[in-house]
């Protein structure tokens, strides 16, 4: 009698209004911020991550909407007697919450990151058996960001494991974006919409342009082949997840960086930066910080870009902006320019605005750029993107 009531007073506890309503609107817009993982692996410590906090708002990277700081692998060293996670005190000799706070005292938001399974894919202990123990201390550490990986699994169902911790985190009580890394695997986005935030869609994102490494990375136009068609799943409250930016962390040209950066905004993409900002060239600012590449990608309307137009090496991408806006890119990912010229009549039809005319403004370039009831002509380079915003 005693285990029925119990089991009753879970369910109404999960179900009444309120509970999950503190969580619902997280992430109306798709997160922003800097994780730690792209460019200093499991390498983190407590300086380096306050140093990080300076430098998003000394660069405007805060103020430009990059507001989660989110600590990955790397930050946990073992259990004690009682269950209670242990950071690495050689990394955060003061633990987690006085980064927490002192990421707070800038104004932004603070993340950090566990597993789903017994272990990390760093081989420390994962958050299997463990789930409401933990959200209770993110929680008290001041969490406000969870990314959960999924590494170590076994046999654990990947649906049932990430509901789990997202009832813990409801049960915890503090908001906590969850941001589930199952790497696609199982189709998260079939399942996830109402479990997390974001979800990633495919394996870890390398630094190039299309190379496969041996245990599964791969080159950003790769990953993006892999968005098309999970369209339909992304939206306010709900992201695909691409994974995170590699931008500026030096295996790609710039304009490489720039298409990266581009086709992550057109796709509604989670931005989370990757590189070591401290360091940030004046050219990688200006990516990361284009003002009207970044309203593309946190558009109210969350509509994730399609690809119209797939020649093999050129491509066309469409989305559907707020109040009937619209964007467009054209990306050559061949190694010859090409001479692209633009059928307005036929791409507004397919974003279903046809009969509109648009001002044309070149989002990189910063200017009009023309008419939709004229011709466009442009000559667009191997690896580079031209994106424009179609506006009343
Ligand atoms: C997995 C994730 C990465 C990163 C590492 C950390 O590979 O997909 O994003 O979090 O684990 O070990």
């Amino acid at each position: 009698m005693k285990k029925k009531l119990m089991v009753f007073f879970i369910i109404v506890l999960f179900t009444v209004p309120g509970f999950s309503q503190k969580f619902k609107n997280l992430a109306l817009t798709p997160p922003m911020g800097w994780n730690s993982w792209n460019c200093f692996g499991p390498d983190i410590n407590e300086k380096k991550v306050m140093e990080i906090a300076d430098y998003m708002v000394k660069t405007g990277m805060r103020d430009a909407g990059y507001i989660y700081l989110v600590i990955d692998d790397g930050w946990q060293e073992g259990r004690d007697a009682n269950g209670n996670i242990i950071v690495n005190k050689k990394k955060f000799p003061h633990g987690i919450k006085k980064v927490a706070d002192y990421v707070h005292s800038r104004g932004l938001k603070f993340g950090i990151y566990s597993d789903a399974g017994r272990k990390t894919c760093q081989g420390l202990p994962g958050s299997r058996g463990y789930e409401f123990q933990d959200a209770r201390t993110y929680a008290r550490w001041g969490v406000d960001y969870l990314k959960y990986d999924w590494c170590y699994h076994g046999k654990q169902n990947s649906e049932a494991s990430y509901k789990l911790m997202r009832d813990a985190l409801y049960k915890a009580g503090r908001p906590i974006v969850f941001s589930i890394c199952e790497w696609g695997t199982t189709k998260p986005w079939k399942w996830a919409g109402g479990i997390g935030h974001l979800w990633r869609t495919t394996e870890d994102i390398q630094d190039c342009w299309d190379c496969v490494n041996e245990w599964g990375g791969l080159g950003w136009t790769l990953i993006l082949d892999k968005q098309v068609g999970l369209e339909l799943y992304s939206g306010p409250g709900h992201w695909n997840d691409p994974d995170m930016l590699e931008v500026g962390n030096g295996g790609m040209t710039i304009e490489e960086y720039r298409a990266h950066f581009s086709m992550w905004c057109m796709l509604s993409a989670p931005l989370m930066a990757g590189n070591d900002i401290r360091k940030m060239t004046p050219e990688i600012k200006e990516i990361l910080l284009n003002r009207e590449a970044i309203a593309l990608d946190q558009d109210p309307l969350g509509k994730q870009a399609i690809r119209l137009v797939d020649t093999g090496d050129y491509e066309i991408w469409g989305k559907e902006l707020s109040k009937g806006e619209l964007a467009v890119a054209l990306l050559n990912r061949g190694d010859i320019p090409v001479r692209a010229k633009i059928n307005w009549k036929w791409i507004l039809k397919k974003l279903k605005r046809d009969g509109h005319i648009y001002k044309i403004r070149d989002i990189w370039l910063h200017k009009f750029v023309g008419k939709t009831n004229r011709v466009f002509e442009k000559k667009v380079k191997p690896h580079k993107v031209i994106v424009l915003r179609l506006m009343k």
